[in-house]
C-alpha cells in the first residue's frame, strides 16, 4: 500500500527572544499570569522588514536540506501572507531556486499546516505531484495589537516545513489517516475584521480593535479542546490505532492547558505529549512543524512509532493526522537581520521536475 512520507523537516526563527518580563514591562500582565494560563515562557519576534516570506523560504530550504533533494510543488500555510496579493507561495518557491513548480497559500489560520499537509498528501496520491513541500509560516505579530494583553503575550513569529515523498504506508513517516472540518458560525470568533472585502482597510479610520486580530479566548478555549479530541478520534479511528497506542502526541501550541486536557481526554499520558510552546508561544501555522522539529530534534520518540498531529484555529476550522514518526533528521535555522540586509538565498540542491497533472 503506498502513503506519502515525511522525508525532510526544517525550522526557522528569528534569533530576537521576548520574555513574559519583557512584555509584563509594557503590558498589564505577568510572568506568573502568562506562564500559568498558557504555559508560555518566551517567544521569537521578527526584526522590522521581515516577512513571512523570508522565514519560509528559510524553513523550506532547511526541510529540503534535511530531505536531501528538491520538490515539485509548494504550499504555504500561513495567516500573514506578505501582501493581500499575490499570494507569498510563488515567491518562496521562485527564491527557493525550484523553477516553475505550482506554489499557492492555504489559509486555515492556526489548522493551515494540518490542512496543507493532507492537500499535499491528496497531490501525491493523485500523481499530481512527487515531492511536495509543506511549510507553515508565520509573521503573527504584524496582526497583532501590541496594546492589547489579551493577544499580545500568547503569539510569536516563525515557520517549519516538512517534505513530502511517495512511499509506502509501513514506512516510517507515513501518513496513515486525516481528519478536517470546518465550522464558519464561529468565524466571529477568532478574526481580523478589517482589511478584506468586507471591510477595505483603506476606505475609513478603523478603530483598533477592526484593525487587529481579535480573539474570544474563553469561548475558543472550549471549542479548541472539543474540536481537536472529537478529530484526533475520529483520525486514529481511520488508521486503525486506539488513542492509547500513541506514543507522540504533537498538537497545534495555542495553550498548554489546552493540550494537555486533549492528552487527558484521548486518555495519552503526559510523557508522550511534546511540544516547545514554552519557547515559541503561539505561531499559528508554524506552529505543529516547529513542535515536531523540536522533538525530532531531541531525539524523543523513535522512527516508526505511531504519533498523532492535531490542530485547531480560527475559521472555525480542525484537522488531525494519524502518522508514524519519520525517521527524517530535522535542520533549525535561525534569521539573524532583517531580509534588506540578508544574502540572497542558496538555490536548493536539486529540484525534481514539475508536473501539473496526473503520472501515467
Ligand atoms: N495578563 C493578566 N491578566 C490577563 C491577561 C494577561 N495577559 N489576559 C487576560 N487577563 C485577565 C482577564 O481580564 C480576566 O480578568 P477578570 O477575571 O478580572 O475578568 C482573567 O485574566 C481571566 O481571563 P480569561 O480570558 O478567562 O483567561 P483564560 O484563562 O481563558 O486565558 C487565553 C486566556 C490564554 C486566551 C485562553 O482563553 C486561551 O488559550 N484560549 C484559546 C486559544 C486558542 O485555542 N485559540 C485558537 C487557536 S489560535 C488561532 O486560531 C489564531
Amino acid at each position: 500500500m503506498s502513503a506519502a512520507v515525511v522525508c525532510g523537516i526544517g525550522t526557522c526563527l528569528p534569533e530576537r527572544v521576548v520574555s513574559n518580563d519583557d512584555l509584563a514591562a509594557r503590558l498589564d500582565t505577568s510572568d506568573a499570569w502568562i506562564r500559568s494560563r498558557t504555559g508560555i515562557a518566551r517567544r521569537r519576534i521578527v526584526e522590522p522588514g521581515t516577512s513571512t516570506g523570508d522565514l519560509a523560504v528559510a524553513a523550506g530550504q532547511a526541510a529540503l536540506d534535511s530531505a536531501g533533494h528538491g520538490a515539485d510543488f509548494v504550499l504555504l500555510a500561513t495567516t500573514t501572507p506578505d501582501r493581500p496579493c499575490p499570494a507569498t507561495a510563488p515567491e518562496v518557491a521562485h527564491r527557493l531556486g525550484l523553477g516553475e513548480v505550482p506554489a499557492m497559500d492555504v489559509s486555515a489560520v492556526c489548522s493551515g499546516f494540518v490542512y496543507a499537509v493532507t492537500v499535499a498528501r491528496s497531490l501525491v496520491a493523485s500523481g499530481t505531484c512527487a515531492r511536495p513541500l509543506v511549510i507553515g509560516a508565520e509573521v503573527y505579530t504584524s496582526i497583532i495589537d501590541p496594546l492589547d494583553r489579551d493577544t499580545a503575550v500568547i503569539f510569536g513569529d516563525g515557520a517549519g516545513a516538512v517534505v513530502l515523498r511517495e512511499g509506502g504506508a509501513a514506512e516510517s513517516g507515513a501518513l496513515r489517516a486525516v481528519d478536517l472540518g470546518s465550522d464558519g458560525s464561529g468565524g466571529e470568533l477568532i478574526t481580523v475584521v478589517a482589511g478584506g472585502s468586507r471591510r477595505p482597510r483603506a476606505d475609513v479610520e478603523l478603530p483598533r480593535s477592526q484593525r487587529y486580530f481579535r480573539m474570544q479566548g474563553r469561548t475558543v478555549y472550549r471549542h479548541a479542546v472539543h474540536r481537536m479530541t472529537a478529530s484526533s478520534r475520529l483520525a486514529l479511528e481511520r488508521a486503525g490505532w486506539s488513542p492509547t497506542s500513541v506514543r507522540a502526541f504533537v498538537g497545534h501550541q495555542a495553550n498548554q492547558r489546552i493540550l494537555d486536557a486533549v492528552g487527558d481526554r484521548l486518555g495519552i499520558g503526559a510523557p508522550h505529549r511534546f511540544g516547545n510552546i514554552a519557547e515559541v508561544g503561539n505561531t499559528a501555522a508554524a506552529s505543529i512543524p516547529l513542535a515536531l522539529a523540536d522533538t525530532a530534534a531531541r531525539d524523543l520518540v523513535r522512527p516508526g512509532e505511531r504519533s498523532l498531529l492535531t490542530a485547531f484555529g480560527g475559521g472555525l476550522t480542525w484537522g488531525s493526522i494519524a502518522l508514524s514518526w519519520p525517521a527524517a533528521v530535522p535542520v533549525q535555522r535561525h534569521l539573524p537581520v532583517p531580509a534588506a540586509r540578508r544574502p540572497a538565498m542558496v538555490p536548493a540542491p536539486a529540484s525534481v521536475p514539475c508536473q501539473n497533472g496526473p503520472r501515467p
